[in-house]
């Protein structure tokens, strides 16, 4: 039974290679579903098993209501066209997605894909049944004893408990802004204590210290993103990689500047000039993808959303299979 596990990254970051790495050294990993289409995560699945990684986690976005335009959020596109002007390009529209929802569950069934996990929103009782009489395990991310009370009633397999020291967006249900947020080690222990199925803890990891920590707290396996982004298998984009080890961004911050989710990155000049941002995701990670694009362009970190965790200075640049090998040994788990 495999207690670490490399978290799905959207935008690139976790791709075929780096999950067969992962696996190579007895660990598990996910693919990205989020924001690719239907055919490029096909063709991942593919590549990935075509590597020899059979066993393996797809992870999808569960979409939310459209979000119309209002005052805030027009104000707010017109701000972001002049600072895509100023590097040459445009905004994009301010559009809603699904992300394809239907398609991608369809493919998780065709592909018989061994694990399935689901962000910002719990599917309904018929997708989760319909999973598991394929044989497909399935997981729902929770950030609240709440929220993964509502998942257990759901009918789901386990829980993935997201703390506030998380890298990426959060994954609550509705959004808010936290308040009251225990550390992850607590968060784990109250949920632990409040549901029966097993429980899975992610964010701030960097070491197998931390991972023990959860472990004893009572989670069954420990979730790490940004400990996998300096790896030479993941996608993460060079500008990004360069801002994790350069020393010059010190904190993380949660900010909705780039998507109107709720996202924890590395707090560049762009998330504090607009720490104000409204609610509106999915469209305003549509209206910002080509200002984002071109910043990775031009190496622009002080525009570039740069996703990390509270304890990203703790990164080590590794290849994932060392990485995971060096945890298990670091958590006394070999
Ligand atoms: C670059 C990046 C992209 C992420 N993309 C996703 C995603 O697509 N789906 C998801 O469920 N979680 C995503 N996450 C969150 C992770 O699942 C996990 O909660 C987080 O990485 C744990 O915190 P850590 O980064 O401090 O290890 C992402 C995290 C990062 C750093």
């Amino acid at each position: 039974m495999y207690e670490i596990i490399q978290a799905p990254m959207a935008g690139g970051n976790a791709t075929p290679a780096l999950v067969h790495a992962v696996a190579q050294a007895g660990g598990f990993g996910y693919l990205a579903g989020g924001y690719k289409t239907v055919a490029a995560l096909k063709e991942e699945i593919h590549s990935l098993r075509a590597l020899g990684t059979d066993y393996f986690g797809v992870n999808l976005f569960v979409p939310a209501q459209p979000n119309g335009q209002t005052a805030l959020t027009k104000n707010y596109c017109e701000k972001l066209a002049i600072e895509a002007e100023l590097i040459d390009t445009t905004i994009g529209d301010y559009t809603y997605s699904d992300d394809e929802w239907s398609a991608k569950f369809q493919l998780m069934l065709e592909e018989k894909v061994p694990v399935v996990s689901f962000t910002f929103n719990m599917p309904t009782p018929a997708h989760v049944l319909q999973l598991k009489e394929a044989g497909i395990q399935t997981v729902q991310t929770v950030t609240s004893v709440e929220e993964a009370q509502q998942a257990e009633k759901l009918g789901v397999d386990e829980v993935c408990v997201q703390g506030i020291e998380a890298g990426g967006h959060r994954a609550a249900f509705d959004d808010r802004d936290p308040v009251e947020t225990p550390p992850l080690v607590q968060l784990v222990k109250d949920v632990v204590a409040a549901i029966d199925i097993p429980v899975i803890a992610a964010g701030g990891m960097m070491d197998g210290a931390s991972i023990r920590e959860v472990l004893d707290a009572g989670a069954r396996a420990a979730q790490l993103g940004t400990a996998f982004l300096c790896c030479p298998e993941s996608g993460t984009k060079p500008t990004h990689i360069k801002a994790l080890l350069d020393g010059y961004f010190t904190t993380t911050a949660l900010t909705r500047a780039y998507t109107g989710r709720l996202a924890r990155g590395l707090e560049n000049d762009f998330m504090l000039r607009y720490n104000d941002a409204p609610q509106a995701y999915p469209e305003l990670h549509y209206v910002t993808q080509p200002l984002r694009k071109k910043a990775g362009e031009l190496d622009r970190p002080d525009l570039l959303a740069m996703w990390a965790g509270k304890n990203f200075s703790a990164i080590r640049v590794l290849s994932a299979t060392e990485l995971v090998s060096l945890l298990k040994k670091e958590a006394n788990l070999l």
